[in-house]
């Protein structure tokens, strides 16, 4: 088992699970009402995929691209991306780049390379971690793990309001078939797939509101004496 990043002293709460299943919300939330850290991982792939479309690399160009993960400079504050000095908060959330992310993300040198960044935000007084691989790859010691659900239908009609609210208009069926596609990448992959960790509490949050969820998870970090309460401090900083 892999050492404390830190020495012993932030706990972790992971929160994996597949695109759409509210565990970005859910993980911003929790991070929030304990006053912790809160590292949203899928930014990192995504900076890797948004740097590679800009350079024109091959997706399959895995030291290339890993390189390119080694070198970037990706740091998060009140919300926005700042991605080599640009911000970049609106290019990751597009869905090319997400289909993008997806396919970088298979590759093992890219996942290394992000591997320590995503370790260093492991600091006191905690670290909400969401992502596909938090409990199983880059937290496996984390004080509560939690492998969050949903059905692909309830993920695509999410995915399609938070895209429409984002001034993007898709059809319900193109959503569908996105989140298919990307389910079956992320899970069948060799390197780190999803899959919830041995120890996770998986919850399924198909029938369940935001404020549901995050009940169950408080309950949850309670019963493990985390967390004291306070204002969440921002991400993704070295
Ligand atoms: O969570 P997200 O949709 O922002 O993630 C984008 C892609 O990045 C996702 O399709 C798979 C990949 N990813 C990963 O492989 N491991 C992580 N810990 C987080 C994201």
């Amino acid at each position: 088992m892999q050492a404390k990043a830190d020495g012993g002293a932030a706990p972790v709460i992971c929160i994996d699970g597949p695109g759409g299943s509210g565990k970005g919300v859910l993980a911003a939330a929790l991070a929030e009402r304990l006053g912790w850290r809160y590292l949203d991982s899928g930014v990192l792939y995504r900076a890797v995929a948004v740097l590679a479309l800009d350079a024109r690399l091959g997706l399959d160009d895995e030291a290339a691209l890993a390189r390119l993960a080694e070198g970037m400079d990706a740091a998060t504050e009140g919300g926005r991306l700042k991605l080599n000095g640009d911000d970049r908060t609106e290019d990751i959330r597009k869905e090319p780049v997400a289909e993008s992310a997806s396919t970088v993300a298979r590759h093992p040198a890219v996942r290394k390379a992000l591997l320590q960044q995503q370790r260093n935000a492991r600091r006191a007084p905690g670290l909400v971690a969401d992502g596909r691989d938090m409990g199983t790859v880059v937290f496996p010691d984390a004080e509560l793990k939690i492998f969050l659900d949903a059905s692909a239908e309830q993920r695509a009609k999410r995915r399609r309001k938070q895209l429409r609210s984002d001034g993007m208009r898709v059809s319900f069926g193109a959503v569908l078939a996105s989140i298919r596609e990307r389910d079956g990448r992320d899970s069948r992959r060799a390197a780190s797939p999803l899959r919830p960790a041995e120890s996770a509490v998986v919850i399924d949050s198909t029938a369940m509101t935001i404020a549901e969820v995050l009940e169950r998870a408080l309950a949850l970090a309670r019963r493990r004496r985390l967390g004291a309460g306070g204002a969440a401090h921002d991400i993704n900083q070295p």
